[in-house]
């Protein structure tokens, strides 16, 4: 064990008192085993632990906040809410090249290090992951949301699964309600969820396929839904010869804010990937980008239902899969 709390953190811990969470405000059948005091005898702290984690984490870094989203919908994407995503080792999901640079892995390993300090064998990977992304949503100025917990973390985690379970920015909004129904998600869903795109970056790759280089080799726009002025922003920072780690805001105006700017932005035509233009240029979507840039209450609470489902899927329970020790690698 190489890192330790220090003192001051280990009678935090011990002396904070801790509220038993509220009464469930969703139901749903996948997740009739999930329970909101799940820890609440066997890791009463656990939800305080991984919040403090993931507010120091987000104070020195405030790009945390967007990995630790992301991450989750790649590992519920993915064989569900299983932390499958978080296993290291050949041919496993993290492995694939569409892994398209997730990150956050080592705030899901310090909550996990200190976890295991105070409830040895007890917090699945998987609740970790889901909690997580619920404080950085919070963080980030999003709203709180009270979730669930008893997921178990799975055994199986392969590259091969995840090209055909993750949306590609390419996917017309046909294609992308044909993949979120198959996780028993609807179309306010998709419209609710692609509101993460509010927070966090992207890779000048994630969105090149709306520029083409000319004779010259400078890129010019092809996209003619992109906002035009946005667009000149985009290449300047993306320009042809640009190395490939250079990262652009999601959402240029503000971009660490979890709000309702991202819907704004469509309105403005300014969605980055063109997954998020279709979004306001299909009819069956539109009224509710509308809807969600002129309410971010609206948002909110439309979020807080998307999220649970979001974190409802294919999970594990009962005797289903295990509690890792360690998240990166399964216990044999
Ligand atoms: C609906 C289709 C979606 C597509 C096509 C899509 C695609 C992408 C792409 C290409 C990136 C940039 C990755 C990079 O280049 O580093 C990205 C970033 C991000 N996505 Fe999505 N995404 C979708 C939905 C979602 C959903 C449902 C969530 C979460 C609920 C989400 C959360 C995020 C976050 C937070 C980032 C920023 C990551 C960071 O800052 O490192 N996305 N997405
Ligand atoms: C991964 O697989 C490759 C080829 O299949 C093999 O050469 C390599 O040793 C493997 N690495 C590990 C860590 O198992
Ligand atoms: C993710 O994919 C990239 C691009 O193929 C690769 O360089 C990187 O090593 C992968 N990440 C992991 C954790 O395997
Ligand atoms: C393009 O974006 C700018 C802000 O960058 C905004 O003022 C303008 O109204 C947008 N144009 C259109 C056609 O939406
Ligand atoms: C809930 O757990 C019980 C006992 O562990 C199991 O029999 C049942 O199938 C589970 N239900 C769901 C929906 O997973």
């Amino acid at each position: 064990m190489e890192t330790r709390p220090d003192v001051f953190s280990v009678l935090l811990f011990i002396v904070v008192l801790h509220s038993v969470a509220a009464s469930p405000s969703y139901s749903s059948s996948s997740s009739a085993n999930l329970s909101f005091t799940f820890y609440a005898a066997s890791c009463p702290s656990a939800e305080f632990m991984v919040r403090n984690t993931v507010r120091s984490a987000s104070s020195v870094d405030p790009t945390i906040p967007g990995k630790l989203l992301r991450l989750l919908f790649h590992d519920c994407f993915v064989e569900g809410c299983d932390a499958s995503v978080l296993l290291q080792g050949n041919g496993t999901e993290q492995s694939d090249p569409a892994n398209r640079s997730l990150g956050g892995f080592s705030v899901i390993d310090s909550a996990k290090r200190v976890l295991e300090i105070f409830c040895p064998g007890t917090v699945s990977c998987a609740d970790i992951v889901v909690l997580a992304a619920r404080d950085a949503v919070e963080m980030a100025g999003g709203p709180a949301i009270q979730i669930p917990t008893g997921r178990r973390d799975g055994m199986v985690s392969a590259a091969s699964n995840v090209r055909p379970n993750i949306v590609d920015t390419s996917f017309s909004v046909d294609e992308m309600i044909k993949l979120f129904s198959s996780k028993g998600m609807s179309l306010n869903d998709l419209v609710t969820l692609s509101g993460a795109h509010t927070i966090g970056t992207a890779h000048c790759s994630a969105f090149s396929d709306r520029f083409q280089k000319d004779s010259k080799g400078k890129l010019t726009l092809i996209d003619t839904s992109l906002n035009s002025t946005y667009a000149d922003e985009l290449i300047k920072q993306c320009p042809a010869d640009s190395s490939p780690s250079v990262l652009v805001n999601n959402d240029p105006d503000t971009s660490f804010m979890f709000d309702n700017q991202y819907y704004r932005n469509l309105l403005s035509h300014r969605g980055l990937f063109q997954s998020d233009s279709v979004l306001f240029n299909d009819e069956r979507t539109r009224k509710q980008v509308e809807d969600f840039a002129n309410d971010q209450v609206g948002f909110f609470e439309s979020w807080g239902q998307s999220f649970f489902k979001l974190t409802s899927i294919g999970v594990k329970t009962g005797d289903e899969g295990e509690i890792r020790r360690s998240c990166s690698a399964t216990n044999t």
